[in-house]
């Protein structure tokens, strides 16, 4: 097998989806100590700043002068290479979010057991399912009290509307956790909680037939067990690698990311039911990975906030053949540009190194003189074309932009311009205006302050903000079929349109939405705008 093959099919990359505190952090340090890449758990990025405020942000981004939000780790484990997508949380929820999940083959949702799925899960869950990507359900936090099973699995195919398969079925809860059964080799992993921080632990492995489980366990959890598997083999859906590979079915399964357990059977079934980078769609047709024409496209630009050091990295997910430092590609929107991909880097657990090569399903941020734009594609190949389009996610937050000092006109323009094309902001328009109101929309709150902070910092701007009460946004998915000026819709709805010149309608709630819909026959209205 050539050595381009076996580096890809190696390469298994993933995203990493869960609502802030349900343990997305430390499941990663824990994979991170099975591939050896740390060497104690808990350095994959310090609480201070996961958790930092709006300002400590700014200052650690100004100290820095680089992105402190890292955007991939790579690991080695059993032979895989292992790249793990970072999906921020909290307050720098943004639109990055939504795209890193564009540039992962699968994803793993993170789900507190205690809580079940929660909101920022099922906004990110969303972008899986249009992807049709497979996902895969780690039920966290089983040494603490957890809701009941069944009831965690229904919540999940309820809210979510896929189906799930347990792999492993957890024994009990909190103070009572006893452990997990596999369903597949019919033997139960008893709990301990001395892996803390360590990979060599105490775990046994006792067949369901053995005695010494009910010694292990206590008769009442061993009787409940056996029941629980009987309805689990009648009622519950059947493994299925097919749904599973087009996201239909989840695999789930129970751990406690915490005490390390069920981290690394976890790991091993994932690797195991997932596959290497699969071809990608362009304009031309499916693209193989294998060939050895390298290409990839961005999808994501991190802008630097120190104003000493205007440059940006562009992060691209390569797609087909292999990468190497220095090489010249051609850059398709770019009007067929050709471009040397300099200062090539990528995160090792919680450092940036410079890399010297990279394959398919690696990510790699390349230094960005201000040339590239989300979706753009970079390949070496004669043949030119272009990857299917990121869509553009809708904002949940909306405010007028105003100019204070109406003088400085043309460096607003330019400003937010700029910053609406990396892709932090989205701006709008009155539908029937220009640029003298600008309406932002923003996918976390931060934003807004990253937007004042720049157009200060950078372009000499300052802005006043009023919030507005819009939280929904849909695309005109058939505006040639729709005439937008008779379009009538409740009175609390705002029509506006986007920097591409497109129709959309604000929303206060979802009523109006539905309302609007009723109104108009035939009218479509999307969440996502497809490029
Ligand atoms: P996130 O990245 O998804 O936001 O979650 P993170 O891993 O930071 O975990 C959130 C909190 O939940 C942390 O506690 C963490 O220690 C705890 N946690 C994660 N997994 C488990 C688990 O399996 N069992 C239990 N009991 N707790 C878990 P914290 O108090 O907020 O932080 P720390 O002071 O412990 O670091």
């Amino acid at each position: 097998m050539s050595n381009l093959r076996s580096e890809i099919e190696k390469r298994r990359t993933f995203a990493i989806i869960s609502h802030p505190d349900a343990g997305k952090t430390t499941l990663t340090e824990k994979f991170l100590l099975y591939g050896g890449a740390i060497n104690l758990a808990g350095s994959v990025k310090g609480k201070a700043t996961a958790r930092h405020a709006v300002s400590d942000w700014m200052e650690i981004e100004k100290q820095r002068g680089i992105s402190v939000t890292s955007s991939v780790l790579q690991f080695n484990y059993g032979g895989y290479c292992i790249n793990i997508l970072d999906t921020p949380g909290h307050q720098d929820f943004s639109e990055d979010t939504y795209r890193t999940l564009m540039a992962a083959d699968s994803a793993v949702m993170v789900i507190d057991a205690s809580k079940g799925v929660e909101a920022q899960t099922r906004k990110l869950f969303k972008v899986c399912v249009m992807r049709h990507i497979p996902i895969f359900t780690f039920i966290n936090k089983m040494d603490r009290d957890a809701n009941d099973t069944f009831d965690l699995l229904e919540d999940i195919e309820n809210e979510l509307g896929i189906e799930t398969c347990p792999i492993n079925w957890p024994i009990g809860s909190g103070k009572q956790f006893k452990g997990v059964y596999d369903r597949e080799t019919k033997k139960v992993m008893t709990f301990s909680d001395t892996l803390k921080g360590t990979k060599e632990g105490t775990e046994k492995e006792i067949d369901i037939d053995d005695q010494v489980l009910e010694e292990e366990i206590g008769t009442e959890f061993k009787e409940k067990l056996l029941e629980d598997i009987e309805l689990l083999d009648g009622a519950g859906a059947e493994f299925d690698i097919e749904k599973v590979s087009k996201g239909e079915l989840s695999p789930v399964f129970f751990g406690s990311a915490l005490t390390n357990f069920g981290v690394e059977t976890f790991l091993q079934h994932f690797l195991k039911m997932t596959y290497s980078p699969l071809a990608r769609n362009s304009d031309k047709g499916l693209i193989d990975p294998f060939t050895n024409d390298f290409s990839a496209f961005v999808f994501k630009i991190q802008a630097n906030m120190n104003k000493n050091h205007r440059d940006r990295i562009a992060f691209m997910r390569i797609c087909s053949g292999k990468f190497t430092a220095g090489m010249e590609v051609t850059h398709v929107q770019g009007g067929n540009k050709k471009v040397k991909l300099s200062q090539p880097q990528q995160m090792m657990a919680d450092e940036r190194k410079i890399v010297d090569e990279a394959y398919a399903g690696d990510i790699i941020g390349i230094f960005d003189p201000g040339i590239y734009s989300i979706g753009d594609t970079l390949t070496t190949a004669k043949d030119k074309f272009s990857f299917e389009g990121i869509p553009t996610f809708a904002p949940e937050h909306f405010a007028r932009c105003s100019l204070i000092d109406s003088m400085k006109r043309k460096q607003f323009v330019k400003g937010v311009t700029q910053i609406a094309q990396e892709g932090a902001i989205q701006i709008f328009q009155e539908y029937k205006g220009g640029m003298e109101e600008i309406i932002v929309g923003v996918v976390g709150v931060l934003q807004f302050d990253v937007l004042k902070f720049r157009l200060k910092s950078e372009y000499n701007v300052d802005i006043r903000l009023e919030n507005l009460p819009y939280e929904y946004i849909r695309w005109i998915g058939n505006p040639k079929d729709v005439n937008i000026d008779t379009l009538s819709g409740t009175s609390d709805m705002k029509k506006v349109k986007d920097m591409k010149e497109r129709p959309l309608l604000l929303f206060v709630n979802e009523w109006s939405i539905g309302m609007t819909l009723d109104r108009n026959e035939g009218l479509i209205l999307e969440e996502f705008s497809k490029n």
